[in-house]
């Protein structure tokens, strides 16, 4: 297998007006997983891994005048619990933009300048329903028995003038570079649904501003200054902003994205509108990949219901590798999955305690005591769980990964080494043995280590000590509960 040259990797920029969760975090964290994955591969300076906030918008100023301070402060707050929730979860980002920092708006309003320039916007009117309890407009999906819920309403049906994007231009292309791969949409059941957007012809040009009046907190369009960047527009570019497009260093290293993650509600921004605009650039399309909602026992993650998982709260309980592991083991990528909260001390108990660890205390134990702690082995990696993560499997990854565990649990009680000790003519017998499993630990360790980068640096420090001894605590204790 070819290594790649550098790896470029992107989370989706998170909202302000909410906190992050652990929808958040999963995103995050199998971002962060590939980055550490590749900086092994190909070296530290070779990949970039992008995560951050997406901050402007109605929304986000209307939050704020509830809490009674300004959008930015506000904004400040917010991003940096996304920033503190990271660092509890020892996320190895490059780099963390906003959508609030000066260089990024320069930028966007260049890229919006660029796209006039080239001929594909237009001005025209957009129209729609506007309620005006909330000053905004509102979709028909949102709209409870035709009214407004907040208000009790009918909404108006309203005019603004916009400025458009002329989508339809560049849809046989994007269906051309869908199809060859040149855009990749993974995995292939969203790639046929983008597919089957564009056949439908059920995407209309869309507008990149909006009308003053209707947002205040937001990038100035700058050659209308009744107008301000759709949000939508302003967060996309944050993907070539942060690499300093179109001059910087890093942009030419790194464009395009070899990993562009997202959650599937955000599918049609990133697979047709971030494409369309891309093509417009003249700059090359990206590699993305699409990862399922999951639900919390069943029920849809929401406010309300109060069944919000918050990381940093797993993360006090668990530690950020176990954490992360907890999360990654529940369902693959791309899966739409539910969340079972009183899973995860079980499978904690389970795989950690009693799968991983026991294995860790038995063999360090064992050669600490049959052999004094020194046992002469040729580490080589096995490259144990690799190409799953390459192929973005990671919770196949670690179930190959406990395949060796649950293999080596086995053979210690088959092969009962305490039996073996009691007579000296075992001894190689039980020197094999020992390797066998010392040998395979450290593979494990290896292999685990974009997932629990700590956990697995700690067993390593055990096992490639002069002398090995058991660990005094344990690596994975158990639940005091
Ligand atoms: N700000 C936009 C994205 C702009 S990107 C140019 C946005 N933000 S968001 O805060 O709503 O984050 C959405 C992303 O968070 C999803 O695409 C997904 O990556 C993650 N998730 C949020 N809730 C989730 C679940 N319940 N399940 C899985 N992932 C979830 O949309």
């Amino acid at each position: 297998m070819k290594k790649p040259d550098k790896f470029y990797i992107t989370t989706p920029i998170y909202y302000v007006n909410d906190k992050p969760h652990i929808g958040h975090a999963y995103t995050t964290i199998v971002a962060d997983v590939l980055a550490r994955f590749y900086r092994q591969e190909i070296g530290d300076k070779n990949v970039f891994f992008l995560t951050g906030t997406d901050e402007h918008g109605v929304k986000v100023a209307e939050s704020a005048a509830k809490s009674s301070i300004s959008p930015q402060e506000f904004t400040d707050r917010v991003s940096q619990e996304f920033k503190d929730a990271w660092q509890n979860l020892d996320i190895s980002y490059n780099h963390f933009i906003r959508t609030t920092d000066k260089e990024h708006q320069k930028i966007v309003v260049d890229i919006l300048k660029k796209l006039k320039d080239k001929g594909v916007l237009y001005e025209g009117d957009y129209q729609g329903l506007y309620c005006v309890g909330c000053e905004k407009f509102i979709l028909e999906s949102e709209l409870v028995e035709g009214k407004c819920p907040d208000h009790n309403k009918v909404p108006e049906k309203l005019t603004e003038k916009n400025w458009f994007f002329s989508l339809q231009k560049f849809l046989p292309k994007i269906k051309e570079a869908i199809e060859s791969g040149e855009l990749l949409v993974y995995p292939e059941s969203r790639k046929k649904e983008v597919l089957g957007l564009i056949s439908k012809q059920a995407l209309p040009d869309f507008s990149v501003s909006r009308s003053n009046k209707a947002v205040t907190w937001g990038i100035d369009l700058p050659w209308d200054n009744s107008q301000k960047v759709y949000v939508w527009i302003d967060a996309l570019c944050n993907y070539i902003t942060a690499l300093a497009y179109p001059k910087g260093k890093d942009f030419k290293k790194f464009w395009p994205a070899d990993a562009q993650f997202l959650g599937l509600e955000i599918l049609k921004f990133h697979a047709v509108y971030w494409p369309a605009i891309l093509l417009a650039l003249d700059l090359p399309l990206p590699k993305l990949y699409i990862h399922g909602f999951f639900s919390i026992d069943g029920k849809k993650m929401s406010k309300t219901l109060g069944n919000v998982i918050d990381p940093n709260k797993l993360v006090a309980e668990y530690g950020s590798d176990v954490a992360k592991y907890l999360i990654l083991s529940q369902f693959s990528f791309g899966a739409e999955s539910d969340i079972k909260v009183e899973d995860f001390p079980v499978k904690y108990n389970a795989d950690l305690v009693n799968g991983l660890g026991n294995l860790i205390n038995r063999v360090t134990n064992m050669v600490e005591k049959y052999f004094a702690g020194q046992i002469k082995i040729d580490f080589k990696n096995t490259k144990l769980g690799q190409e799953e993560i390459r192929q973005l499997h990671f919770r196949e990854s670690l179930l190959t990964i406990w395949q060796v565990i649950q293999k080596d649990n086995l053979l210690i009680d088959q092969e009962k080494p305490w039996e073996l000790a009691k007579d000296e003519q075992n001894k190689p017998k039980l020197e094999a043995l020992l390797k066998e499993l010392v040998f395979d630990l450290y593979n494990i360790a290896v292999a685990l280590k974009p997932f629990m980068p700590q956990k697995s640096q700690e067993i390593i420090d055990v096992i490639t000590a002069k002398k090995i001894i058991k660990p005094q605590s344990p690596i994975f204790p158990r639940l005091n509960k």
